[in-house]
């Protein structure tokens, strides 16, 4: 006669709808839909041969954007590169400064100023980009990944003879046509690439990310990856399954 309305769960263990359900209320970006345990430890297997090849080898992660404006994301990219770094990885971890530049130069009064998306700096702005990137974002960021169990050392910049550049963007990867989100291109040599800037294909914002990849390569960096940002755990992705989790650009 009472029938009580019953939310049916992927997995069926009470204890995990439990978990699940409390989950959603807390913090509803938490997924309900993640595969069962068989598929995890699969996945997780299958990591081997890349934490094998990668181990000892430095990574080099440019954080920003989406990633680094929402908590939730930024909670998953700090969690995955502490995992990293704890199956051997050298992370080097590269960030920017967030809203939180924009922010500073707004209750002061001074215009960002943007050419071909790039930030261009005069001197007396970048007075406050870098008290805003030492004093307050690497500051914090530091800070949230010894929290997650990694003292972090820092490193000075340049030379540090990386396998691997990654940019966690705002986007897919390169499309093959822009305006298609299902023709992402998986990978691609420089050649290719710098035939779809000339096409038109890659325009915009995308060009200057391009050009740090192709830039990267020549310096001797074996691998370059746009990823998207958007996507939790998407370094992970990107690491350690084939699939990857956007472009990979390579020399
Ligand atoms: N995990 C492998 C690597 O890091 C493959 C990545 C492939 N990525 C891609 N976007 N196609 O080398």
């Amino acid at each position: 006669q009472n029938t009580v309305p019953v939310v049916k769960f992927k997995r069926n263990s009470k204890i995990t709808c439990l978990k699940s359900s409390l989950q959603s209320i807390i913090s509803p970006e938490i997924d309900n839909d993640s595969p069962p345990a068989q598929t995890r430890v699969k996945i997780l297997s299958e990591a081997l041969p890349f934490i094998q090849k990668f181990r000892g080898k430095t990574i080099v992660v440019k954080y920003g954007g989406a990633a680094m404006k929402s908590e939730a994301l930024q909670a998953s990219v700090i969690a995955d590169i502490v995992l990293l770094a704890c199956v051997g990885l050298r992370i080097v971890f590269v960030h920017g400064g967030g809203p939180e530049i924009n922010q500073w130069l707004g209750r002061l009064n001074i215009q960002p100023n943007f050419l071909n998306g790039l930030r261009v700096t005069d001197a007396s702005t970048m007075e406050i980009v870098s008290m805003v990137l030492v004093g307050k974002v690497n500051k914090h960021l530091v800070a949230l990944i010894n929290k997650a169990g990694r003292k972090l050392r820092r490193r000075a910049g340049g030379g540090i003879g990386a396998e691997k550049l990654i940019l966690l963007t705002d986007v897919a990867g390169i499309l093959e046509n822009r305006e298609d989100p299902g023709s992402l291109v998986k990978q691609i040599d420089i050649k290719g690439v710098k035939k779809m800037i000339k096409d038109g294909k890659v325009a915009g914002g995308m060009i200057p990310k391009v050009n740090c990849c192709i830039r990267s390569l020549a310096q001797g960096v074996r691998t370059t990856s746009i990823i998207d940002g958007r996507l939790k755990h998407s370094l992970l992705l990107e690491i350690l399954t084939d699939e990857g989790a956007g472009t990979m650009i390579t020399g």
